[in-house]
């Protein structure tokens, strides 16, 4: 039996050309592994009302991590019509399956390295290396969201808390709440990973992104929690900024920064800002890890436009591919893959439309593959 066991989950569109691109680099690496299809997105959503099938979970449940592609997903109305006819009316409503991958399996941390490869006309600037470790459970997006505020609620948290009074005026159904919920155990387990990533690969920094000053008890929480954790690292420094004045540092002085860490909602916007500093869609890759289970994927989503035409470029698959290498224990191999990827990237020769080139998904994957 082979020694790992990887869900394949191209997904919808561009999912199947860049995730054809990865299989072409780990059959040249001759990884220990067998690939078993798993169904999921729009496809299964429409025929059997669910983009994310019992059969698949139950497949996951058996794999070692999972490779995915990207899905599409649509407004809620338009969902409702791409439905099979036996299946409307039915009361069914699309979720995303990667956030419910990530609620199901524990995926707590969302990890986006952002790495401004040599050569890559796309580059912001030289020398940026950032990677980002958001918390993908809890925070602004945990879900507990209320409009209109019940008045239970309501009376509650003015009991509690004198400052609701100020809202006094506002009716409860011309109001909404989001709750910000961090708990010891999600701000110290996210924290752990950042600090235990820039040991291993030689990171001198950690930055502890938040708005403690405002926020006093959530980021609050996160800064006591990172000053303890960062104990247990007496090799790496503890950074604390806040996250609007770290937006204009990312864009001054980038390359000052190493491993940042995180909650929810400013993972999100540090992300896709740190994404486009190095070249956007195209090179941005992520991985949703547990404590037993990791998904893998480019960030980027199924772009319809261009789905089947092996165009667009394959290197933030192959970076998914690398870091799923690296939490595999395969190190040797993911860095024999960087630095293909990097090669082909500082040559030059081959590039996707993106990058001003001509070549195709496949071809630039050909190139990784002979560097390899
Ligand atoms: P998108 O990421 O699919 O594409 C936006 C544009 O970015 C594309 O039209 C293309 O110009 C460019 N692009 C994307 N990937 C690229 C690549 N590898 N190389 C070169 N250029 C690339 O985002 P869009 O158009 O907003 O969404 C399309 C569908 O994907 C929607 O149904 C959306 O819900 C879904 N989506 C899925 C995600 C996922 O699977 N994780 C993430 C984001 C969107
Ligand atoms: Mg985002």
């Amino acid at each position: 039996m082979p020694k790992y066991r990887i869900a394949w989950m191209p997904g919808d569109g561009i999912g199947v050309d860049v995730m054809d691109a990865a299989r072409l680099i780990l059959d040249e690496l001759n990884l220990d592994a067998e690939y078993p299809h798993s169904d999921i997105g729009w496809e299964f959503w429409c025929k059997e009302g669910n983009p994310l099938p019992t059969r698949t979970i139950d497949l996951l449940k058996t794999c070692t991590c999972g490779l995915f592609g990207a899905i599409t997903s649509k407004p809620k109305d338009e969902a409702a019509l791409e439905l099979a006819p036996e299946l409307q009316n039915k009361g069914l409503s699309y979720r995303s399956p990667i956030v419910g991958l990530r609620q199901l399996f524990d995926l707590y941390t969302n990890l986006r390295p952002c790495k401004a490869y040599k050569g890559n006309p796309l580059n912001y600037k030289d020398d940026i290396d950032l990677v980002i470790f958001r918390e993908n459970t809890e925070g602004l997006y945990s879900g507990v969201e209320f409009h209109p505020l019940p008045d239970e609620v309501r009376e509650l948290i003015t009991e509690h808390n004198p400052r609701m009074s100020r809202f006094d005026d506002v009716p409860s159904d011309e109001m909404a709440v989001s709750l910000r919920v961090i708990t010891n155990k999600g701000a110290r387990r996210i924290i752990r990973q950042a600090f235990a990533y820039a040991q291993n690969f030689n990171y001198p920094t950690v930055t502890l992104v938040e708005k403690p000053n405002v926020l006093r008890e959530t980021s609050g929480l996160m800064r006591h929690i990172a000053r303890e954790v960062s104990n247990e690292y007496p090799d790496i420094e503890l950074w604390e900024t806040n996250i609007d004045a770290q937006m204009m540092w990312l864009l001054k002085n980038p390359e000052d920064y190493g491993v940042i860490v995180t909650s929810n909602m400013f993972g999100d916007i540090v992300s896709d800002l740190s994404a486009q500093l190095v070249g956007g869609l195209g090179f941005a890759a992520s991985g949703n890890i547990g404590d037993e289970f990791a998904v893998f994927e480019p960030t980027h989503g199924s772009a319809p436009k261009y789905a089947g035409q092996y165009k667009v470029n394959p290197t933030a698959m192959l970076l998914a591919t690398k870091l799923m290498l690296d939490w595999l224990g395969e190190s040797e191999m993911a860095e024999r893959l960087e630095k293909a990827i990097a090669g082909v990237i500082a040559d030059g020769k081959i590039s996707t439309y993106d990058m001003g080139g001509s070549n195709t998904t496949l071809e630039m994957a050909e190139a990784v593959k002979e560097r390899l």
